[in-house]
């Protein structure tokens, strides 16, 4: 049986020239990248140059700060908590604006500030999914310490007005992290131009290993650390470094963020995605949300009526595919899907939602092999579903 991987917004394979760089950083060059000796400064070549790939590929300026962290997560929540300390407790801030469909490393993160009395405003997506960037304009007050807004969603791939969002609170003198977990590697990110102070990374989000990840900081904009203790990343992240995956992240990031790695995505990659979601929508009451333009190459959410999300996911691994009905780190909850939910999607639709997520090591073979598994699977759903009545007039279309 084909085995077709569609879940790259939950993680990546690794490219095998990256696990291939950070094989001798796990073997031979193990020493503390601290250490005095021979052992230890050996690792410092490869480390330097990771992080310039890292500055590279999000065109960060030589004087910024790029702090390596375990993950997005950590990322996330140390410009969160790190503003909480500095400008709500020890400041005269007391407000963080960010959006509905943000990820739980966010979302979770402001619940938490808000049980300890932080006033945070969710702003409303429009019905394509996407932050108007000038509703961030009246709810900005003197209060505001901080706006977190994602540059790209994790289950709809609908990309955010970055650069106008930058603008907006540069205007306003208020500090702007982007969490660009799911743009990096997809659509060209830039920190200079789109005024970014704080920015997330995930190494596992673009073929790099797990358990590494970044935090761009731009100069002058330093936080009170998280993790205290040694005097790595310069005090801002205290803990021995994983030199291993730190070189990975690097030339993942290399490899990901090449002009040519981002016309392939856009070509290839968007050309398998679009592929597969035509031939979907040929069917009957199937539905791309926030299908119209705007949205990274690799990603498609599709809501397929009398089709329970999680039963399709089962038969998709019956056969081979591995695929998603939103965020992985939140599917075992079977609640209707947030994002759905956001933008007004009915609660049968909120229900019926699959996310479909390739990369560049997907095949066309591998979406001839989907497209029949996928047709195959809604003829059976609906077969056997109670709520789904065949209607021939019923069209497709895109919410
Ligand atoms: C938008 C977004 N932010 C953050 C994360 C968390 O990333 P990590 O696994 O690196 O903590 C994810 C993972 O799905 C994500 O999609």
């Amino acid at each position: 049986m084909m085995e077709v991987y569609l879940d790259n917004n939950a993680t990546t394979m690794i490219d095998p020239l990256v696990f291939e760089e950070m094989k001798p950083f796990l073997t031979n060059i193990y020493g503390n990248p601290n250490s005095l000796h021979r052992f230890g400064s050996g690792t410092h070549p490869k480390m330097v140059e990771a992080l310039d790939y890292l500055y590279e590929g999000i065109n960060a300026h030589d004087n910024d700060d790029i702090i390596i962290t375990a993950n997005a997560t950590e990322a996330n929540n140390m410009v969160i908590k790190g503003i909480w300390i500095d400008k709500i407790l020890n400041g005269n801030k007391n407000h963080i604006i960010t959006t509905e469909v943000e990820h739980p490393a966010i979302t979770a993160t402001l619940k938490f500030l808000e049980s300890q009395g932080v006033s945070v405003t969710y702003l409303p997506v429009n019905d394509e999914g996407v932050l108007e960037a000038h509703t961030l304009r009246k709810y900005i007050k003197d209060e505001t310490a901080l706006v977190t807004i994602m540059w790209a969603n994790n289950e709809t791939g609908k990309i955010f007005p970055i650069e106008e969002i930058g603008l907006i609170c540069k205007e306003f003198d208020v500090p702007f992290h982007t969490d660009a977990t799911q743009a990096i590697g997809k659509i060209p990110v830039d920190v200079q131009k789109c005024n970014v102070d704080y920015l997330s990374i995930s190494a596992h989000k673009f073929h790099g290993p797990k358990g590494i990840g970044a935090l761009y900081v731009k100069k002058g904009y330093s936080l009170t650390p998280l993790l205290h203790g040694g005097e790595q990343m310069g005090g801002h992240r205290a803990g021995t470094v994983d030199v291993a995956s730190m070189v990975g992240m690097g030339l993942a990031m290399k490899l990901a963020t090449s002009p040519e790695a981002i016309e392939y995505e856009q070509t290839f990659v968007k050309g398998l995605r679009d592929q597969l979601e035509n031939a979907i929508l040929e069917i009957s009451e199937t539905i791309v949300i926030g299908g119209a333009d705007n949205r990274t190459p690799n990603t498609s959410l599709i809501s397929i009526r009398g089709v329970e999300g999680e039963s399709m996911l089962w038969d998709l691994n019956q056969k081979g595919i591995g695929a998603s009905t939103g965020s992985a780190c939140a599917s075992e909850d079977l609640e209707a899907n947030p994002v759905m939910n956001a933008f007004g999607s009915d609660s049968e639709l909120a229900h019926t939602g699959v996310r479909l997520s390739l990369s560049r090591f997907n095949t066309q073979e591998e979406i001839d092999y989907a497209i029949d598994v996928i047709k195959t699977a809604i003829a059976r759903l609906r077969n056997i579903s109670s709520s789904f009545a065949y209607a021939p007039e019923s069209h497709n279309s895109q919410l």
